[in-house]
């Protein structure tokens, strides 16, 4: 048993941010159909190939235990067979260009007519508003959405994050919102549309710098280091590299190691509770009381001092030695690791956080598994599917055409050839 058995999704989404989304409810038991134009497929299938005619590890790792339809949505025939889809799905995914789906004549009144009890579930790169008819990729968002701006070195351009904040973010978001549509039509009987824009989710990610935009009108921002550096601020919050987000201050400082490793580094906060475990473990036995380091605020002029000092200190030993010696301090802080490091670790196999799964023309690779876990729904992660792979099964079992109007379907064109 898992929790969204039961649940079958008509997964209209391509690239990142929607079918994020839909493999998101597929691990927790949706069945989720993913439409793909015949012959062609989901863009993401041939992008980034690293083996030559082989599903890319961008497709795979994105859709795994979804079916596959090759289905043409222009088609007359593959219109009537999209009809019957929407008739037997719960929710219906989507992240084209805004329009596609009207243009394709599958309006949100249509499809509501079709079926009432549908969810319409939407991600776009805009809301309502002058960018609203806009196509948008992930840098694009971060960008519009406040990250790129609040991201990198003082003095240095804007910088765009390895996190897919605008995709998979997004599509995290989206996957809430179903979720949540789907507990409202337990009450209601009828769908909705849920819509989740790529700017509005990482602006809503970002939140901490809109908190520091309105602090700035009341004065400088003493945790960041432009303030230590004597540097005035302007009128919009600026970048401010590695410094903390939060209300204790943080900092990368360097590890034993760091001048061959590109990734010996550590974060180091310096939490006030744990404030003079630090100024032990740093040998500054005497800041504890002393008044010019003994308080926050006593500390916030200092930072660049203090972490100097750290610093010092943190070069002596490796990540993993001040890792081990800061946490059995309660001092919070967290290696740098790289993603060689963390796709040989462990622990993440363990949980299912990263999963190997084999695939028929790929073989084994690795992919990010759920990261939410759920005690009583088991995730297990299926390969992802080859494209029109379950077009035939779909067809005969979901939509139970029999064998002459499934031949009727082929012969129009509508969901590509036959596979053996
Ligand atoms: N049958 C028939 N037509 C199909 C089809 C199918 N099964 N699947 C897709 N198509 C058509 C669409 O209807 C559309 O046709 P139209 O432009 O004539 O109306 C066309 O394929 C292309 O869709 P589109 O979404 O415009 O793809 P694109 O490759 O040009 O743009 C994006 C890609 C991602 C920029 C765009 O989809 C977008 O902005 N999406 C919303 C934001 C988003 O999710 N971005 C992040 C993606 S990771």
């Amino acid at each position: 048993m898992t929790a969204l058995d039961g649940i079958r999704i008509l997964d209209f989404t391509h690239v990142q941010s929607g079918p994020t989304c839909t493999q998101l409810l597929a691990w927790f038991g949706a069945d989720v159909i993913k439409v793909e134009r015949p012959g062609v497929g989901d863009a993401t299938r041939s992008q980034l190939r690293d083996i030559p005619d082989v599903d890319s590890l961008y497709f795979t790792m994105l859709n795994h235990n979804k079916r596959s339809i090759e289905l043409n949505g222009k088609n007359e025939t593959g219109k009537a067979v999209l009809e019957r889809l929407v008739k037997s799905c719960d929710v219906l995914v989507e992240n084209f260009a805004p329009g596609a789906l009207d243009r394709m004549g599958f309006t949100w009144e249509h499809i509501h007519e079709l079926n009432p009890r549908m969810i319409v579930a939407s991600i776009k790169g805009f809301g309502p508003g002058p960018y609203e008819d806009c196509k948008v990729y992930e840098n694009i968002a971060q960008c519009a959405g406040g990250s790129a701006s609040t991201t990198g070195m003082f003095g240095d351009l804007p910088m765009v994050t390895g996190s897919q904040i605008g995709d998979s973010g997004t599509g995290l978001l989206l996957a809430y919102g179903i979720v949540t549509a789907l507990f409202q039509r337990e009450q209601t009987g009828l769908g909705q549309k849920v819509s989740a824009s790529m700017q509005d989710g990482v602006l809503n990610l970002c939140r901490v710098k809109l908190r520091d935009q309105q602090r700035l009108q009341h004065g400088p921002l003493e945790e960041y280091s432009q303030f230590g550096e004597g540097i005035p601020f302007g009128s919009a919050v600026p970048r401010a590299g590695n410094d903390s987000g939060g209300g204790q201050p943080g900092r990368i400082l360097k590890c034993k190691g760091w001048e061959s490793d590109p990734d010996s580094y550590t974060y180091f906060i310096t939490q006030a509770a744990a404030w003079k475990n630090v100024c032990d473990v740093i040998g500054k036995p005497e800041w504890k009381d002393d008044p010019d380091y003994a308080t926050p605020n006593a500390r916030l002029p200092r930072l660049q001092e203090i972490f100097a000092t750290i610093e010092q200190w943190t070069m002596t030993k490796t990540k993993f030695e001040v890792m081990d010696i800061c946490n059995a301090l309660d001092i919070p802080i967290g290696p740098i690791l790289s993603m060689e490091e963390l796709a040989e670790e462990q622990s993440l196999r363990d949980t299912g956080t990263i999963v190997e799964v084999d695939h028929p023309t790929r073989g084994k690779y690795l992919s990010v598994g759920q990261p939410v876990k759920l005690s009583a729904s088991p995730v297990e992660v299926k390969r992802s599917p080859l494209l029109g792979e379950h077009t035939q099964e779909i067809l005969a079992e979901v939509l139970e055409y029999s064998p002459d109007e499934i031949a009727d379907i082929r012969a129009s064109g509508a969901v590509g050839e036959a596979k053996t």
